[in-house]
Formats: C-alpha cells, sequence, structure tokens
C-alpha cells in the first residue's frame, strides 16, 4: 500500500458545500494521490444525500472511476431507528447507493454498525447477490469486534477485508486496552471488542481509523478542544522538530502503527488533506508515538 493509499477521504461532511468546493476539495485530494472515498448511506440530511451530492458534483468519467475506490456503508437505519442485516435491506439499500452514486460498482460494502438481531445467512446471501451481479467487489464491516467479525464468517464466504473503527488520538481505546491489559482497577485495560487489534493483523483485515482528529463522538478536534493542553502542546513541538504541522503528526501517530491502518480524514480543506498524506509518510520514533499516547490521557504502566 502506498503512503498516499493509507489516506481516505470521508464524504460525510460535504452535503453542504456547493459543486465548486466538491470539485476542489476531489481534485485536491486526488493530487496528493488519494485514491480513496467514503460514503455511507446515511450521511447528509436526507437518504444517500452526500452520495447524490458526490455524483451531481463530480460526474466521474468511466475512466476516472476506475482510478478510484468508492466505498459505502449500510444497515444503520436512519432516523434512529436501529439496525437492519436482512438480506432483503442490504441488498435494496446497496443498490440505492449504486444509484446514488451514480456508478456500476462499489469497490467496498460496509456494515455500518453491529445488528444484534443479525442472521449470518442473510448477510451471506446479500454479499453473494451484490457480488454475483458485478454490483460489489469486496465486503468489509464497521464498528464490529472480533466475535461479531467471527459470527458473521459462520456463513459469509467472501473475505471480511476492513473493518472501520473509531481511531485516532482522542480515542484511542483500540490499543489502549492492549497496553494496559491486566491491571486491576485501570479502566482503559477492560478489553470491549474482543481483542480487535491483533485479531485484524493476524487475519489481514485492514483498520480502518474515523474521526482520526476527533474527541470522543464528534465533540471537536483534539487541535482545538479544551482539556487537551498537554497534548496539544506535544503535537506542537514534534511538529516544529520534524519540520511540519500537528495534523501530520497525528495522521503519522496512526500510520506508525504495524497494523498498516487507513486514515479516514474528514476535513473539507485540500490543505488538510495534503498535510495529513505528508504525515504518512513520516514515521515516528517509539518515544515520540508513546509520548503522544500518554500526553492524550492513557497510561502506559
Ligand atoms: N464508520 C463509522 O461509524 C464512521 C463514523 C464517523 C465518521 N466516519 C467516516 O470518517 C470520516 C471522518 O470523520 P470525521 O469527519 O469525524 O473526521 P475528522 O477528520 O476527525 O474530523 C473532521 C472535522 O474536524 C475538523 N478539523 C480537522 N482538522 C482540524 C484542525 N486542525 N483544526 C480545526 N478543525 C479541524 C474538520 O474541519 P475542516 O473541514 O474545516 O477541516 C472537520 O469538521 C467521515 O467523513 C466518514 O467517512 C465513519
Amino acid at each position: 500500500m502506498s503512503e498516499a493509499a493509507r489516506i481516505a477521504l470521508g464524504m460525510m461532511r460535504i452535503e453542504n458545500l456547493s459543486d465548486g468546493e466538491i470539485r476542489d476539495l476531489y481534485a485536491g485530494a486526488r493530487e496528493a494521490g488519494v485514491t480513496h472515498f467514503d460514503h455511507a448511506d446515511i450521511y447528509g440530511g436526507g437518504e444517500h444525500g452526500c452520495e447524490r451530492r458526490f455524483n451531481e458534483a463530480l460526474q466521474l468519467s468511466p475512466a476516472e472511476r476506475e482510478q478510484v475506490v468508492l466505498q459505502t456503508k449500510c444497515g444503520i437505519r436512519s432516523g434512529g431507528r436501529g439496525f437492519d442485516f436482512s438480506a432483503q435491506y442490504i441488498v435494496r439499500r446497496a443498490e440505492e447507493s449504486l444509484e446514488a452514486l451514480g456508478t456500476e460498482y462499489l469497490d467496498v460494502l460496509m456494515l455500518h454498525r453491529p445488528d444484534t438481531l443479525v442472521e449470518p445467512e442473510e448477510v451471506a446471501s446479500a454479499f453473494s447477490q451484490l457480488e454475483a451481479a458485478g454490483k460489489v467487489r469486496s465486503f468489509g464491516v464497521s464498528n464490529h469486534t472480533t466475535p461479531q467479525i467471527e459470527l458473521l464468517k459462520t456463513a459469509v464466504t467472501q473475505p471480511i477485508a476492513v473493518n472501520q473503527v473509531q481511531f485516532g488520538l482522542g480515542h484511542a481505546a483500540l490499543v489502549a486496552q492492549g497496553i494496559a491489559a491486566n491491571m486491576e482497577g485501570l479502566k482503559q485495560s477492560a478489553v470491549r471488542d474482543g481483542g480487535l487489534l491483533e485479531y485484524a493483523r493476524i487475519n489481514g483485515i485492514t483498520l480502518e481509523a474515523w474521526s482520526p482528529f476527533q474527541r470522543g463522538f464528534f465533540s471537536g478536534s483534539i487541535f482545538e478542544q479544551g482539556g487537551l493542553r498537554e497534548l496539544q502542546a506535544v503535537l506542537a513541538r514534534i511538529a516544529t522538530e520534524r519540520g511540519t504541522t500537528p495534523t501530520a503528526i497525528a495522521t503519522a501517530w496512526i500510520t506508525r502503527h504495524p497494523a498498516r491502518m487507513r486514515v479516514v480524514l474528514g476535513t473539507t480543506r485540500v490543505s488538510r488533506v495534503g498535510e495529513a498524506v505528508a504525515g504518512a509518510q513520516l514515521v515516528l520514533s517509539r518515544e515520540e508515538w508513546y509520548e503522544l499516547f500518554v500526553a492524550a490521557g492513557y497510561e502506559v504502566p
């Protein structure tokens, strides 16, 4: 995977951008070497809102379409009405995404959040129908634990290629739990994802980090949020030492991990895409990596 391929551009925040702004963002990302674009059926106020805006603004030529990876997600019912991994729902939503994106195939279709009412045979049926029709080329999940992936694999025959999870210096549970494994009385040491980090590495599943610069669930960026002064100071100091920006360092912190994660950016500014791509080319030392982790408020026992 090239360094630019370690960066994907998330399309969750484009609904209110003008066509020109979307075109500039896309062109800037492509120029920086980004080929991955991340969608979901529920992004944007309306159904498939951001997918539709992407297509209206860009009208990708067949040649350009072949050069990029378009991935989307389904399975969350909009309006807080739970989840639906039934075969009928998955197929219908994927077909709607194809229409909204104006494309004949999706490179990756992900199940967005676990549905506890899942019947793995239903997912298997949906994936096989979509694959056989040439509508989806590969499959993944998002926010899934190790056992939830194993459950899907009891019926699904296609590889689960990707798991997109919340990860970054502002919410690092994915790595923090393993670092403090076994420590009595430490909240951080509770393993809540079934050892997902190691499971993904062992099984060749690409982990994608969503909201890489946010703290918590959209509580604001780590660069401007109050209460993160120590992290901001360490990011600024390492950025100065390395002759780069805090955004690049926060990206490098994710890409430094040998799990070789992909960073799903949410910025709407081309300049920040460029900073992240530069960050993916930087290799932090172990000292820098752990110093940032501690500055973000985590324990190194
Ligand atoms: N699978 C899932 O469950 C899930 C959940 C959420 C998101 N996602 C995916 O992940 C993508 C990224 O999520 P996200 O948008 O939350 O990611 P993010 O990159 O952590 O946050 C982006 C937001 O932070 C702002 N920001 C970035 N750098 C900044 C800085 N230096 N100073 C001030 N503000 C800064 C951006 O503003 P500017 O636009 O001004 O730069 C934007 O509003 C989404 O587009 C979506 O594709 C997936």
